[in-house]
């Protein structure tokens, strides 16, 4: 047994003896309090309250962390057994204690509100690598098993989506909190709020992450601004994802030629929507395989190792799409892929205009839930036509 692994089953034997799974019950009975982006605003503008936030975050952090840790402990044995599962339902464990601890500090006590800030940096240090550690247990239990039953698959799809919605969104809490209260003001961004920009340039964050993408894109000469409240980093995230892939597909179905087609992008502002086009003539996907774009288990591209830090690959577990999606229905938009195979692709991504109509989206541990994780393998109610063709000579009459 390696020592890591001691480490994280004497930290989860603590961790039943300081009653966690009471504090787990006890907190996931409470739902989610999703928030709006203009509730976001108007906290950390004109009624910042460090004392408020803090005794609003000492309850609500536990009630998301215990509502997706019921949703973890659903996965199946097999799943939960792998060592970076293990590795990683630690950090929820002491992430969720270390919270719990100020529940009977004083919040008048400046200290405790200092102190506060200093644990919520260092549980979003913990929390950094959540996304490529799960997907490697993910992987491993793959390799381990080999053929994954459509419940068990059904059943990660969905506690994925879940998972890392609910990690989003602690995310944003922490980093509203901790950007807001720690004291220094960002005099280059006047209109930023903790990580939302109220007035979110986004064809300047297209740009940016075009620029990272760094290859033959033309974009619109859009000179004037389109703005909306949102959280740069998630749309910049979305659309590097968004170009990543466009511009792999570009370059894979134009290996033979000499140049390249465009990757065009559209945005457009509404009255409800803020949408963004992006086109590409990567030859796109066929049809049958579309539904299996957004899953966490699926990609064309050979999987990185993970200790392969130095370098960057333009593809690689096939999270770029699930995982920007999380983004865009986070508040409340959606992302959609229209592709014609033997043309190319179109991903739409579409926001909330209003920052009164982005409202956080957020799981919920219930009766509901945990249904979808009891759902049992059925029949289908629709015919499957067999793969082989038919012999026909077995129908027909003798004569
Ligand atoms: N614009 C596109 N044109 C053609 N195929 C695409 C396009 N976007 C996505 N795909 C297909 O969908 C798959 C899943 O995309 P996704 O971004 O989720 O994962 P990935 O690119 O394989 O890996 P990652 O994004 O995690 O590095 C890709 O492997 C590719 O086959
Ligand atoms: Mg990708």
């Amino acid at each position: 047994m390696t020592s890591k692994m001691k480490f994280v089953q004497s930290l989860i034997k603590t961790a039943a003896r300081a009653n966690v799974p009471k504090h787990i019950d006890h907190f996931s009975k409470f739902s989610p309090s999703p928030l709006s982006m203009k509730q976001f605003l108007d906290f950390g503008s004109t009624n910042a309250c460090e004392r408020t936030s803090f005794v609003f975050l000492r309850q609500e952090l536990p009630v998301r962390l215990s509502n997706i840790m019921k949703e973890i402990n659903l996965l199946p044995e097999r799943l939960l057994a792998m060592p970076s599962v293990q590795l990683l339902h630690s950090w929820y464990i002491q992430s969720l204690l270390e919270i719990l601890e100020f529940l009977d500090n004083n919040p008048d006590d400046q200290s405790v509100l200092e102190m506060f800030v200093e644990v919520l940096e260092s549980i979003r240090n913990r929390h950094n690598e959540v996304v490529p550690t799960m997907a490697q247990g993910i992987a491993e239990y793959k390799d381990t098993f080999h053929q994954l039953d459509p419940v068990t698959d059904h059943n990660i799809q969905y506690f994925l989506d879940r998972f890392y919605t609910s990690r989003i969104s602690i995310r944003m809490l922490i980093n509203q909190h901790t950007l807001v209260f720690n004291g220094n003001t960002n005099p280059a961004h006047p209109n930023t709020i903790g990580c939302i920009d109220s007035m979110c340039d986004v064809p300047e964050v297209a740009r940016d992450a075009y620029e990272s993408a760094k290859l033959l894109c033309e974009h619109q000469q859009h000179r004037e601004a389109i703005q909306i409240s949102y959280v740069p980093s998630h749309l910049y995230h979305i659309l590097f994802e968004l170009f990543k892939n466009a511009m792999r597909a570009t370059i894979e179905n134009h290996k033979a030629s000499r140049t390249l087609p465009p990757i065009k992008v559209m945005v457009a502002l509404g009255g409800e929507d803020l949408s963004i086009k992006m086109s590409d003539r990567g030859g796109g996907v066929p049809f049958r395989k579309t539904e299996h774009l957004f899953s966490y288990m699926y990609s064309t591209a050979p999987r990185p190792s993970i200790g392969d830090k130095h370098r960057a690959p333009l593809a690689g577990f096939g999270y770029g799409l699930p995982i920007s999606r999380l983004y865009t229905r986070y508040f409340q938009g959606d992302l959609q892929l229209y592709s014609m195979e033997g043309s190319g692709t179109d991903a739409v991504v579409h926001l909330k205009a209003l920052s009164t109509d982005s409202v956080e989206r957020l799981p919920v541990f219930n009766k509901t839930a945990l249904r979808h994780y009891k759902l049992s393998l059925e029949a289908d109610d629709w015919c499957v036509p067999s793969r082989e063709p038919l012999d026909l000579a077995v129908y027909r009459a003798d004569k």
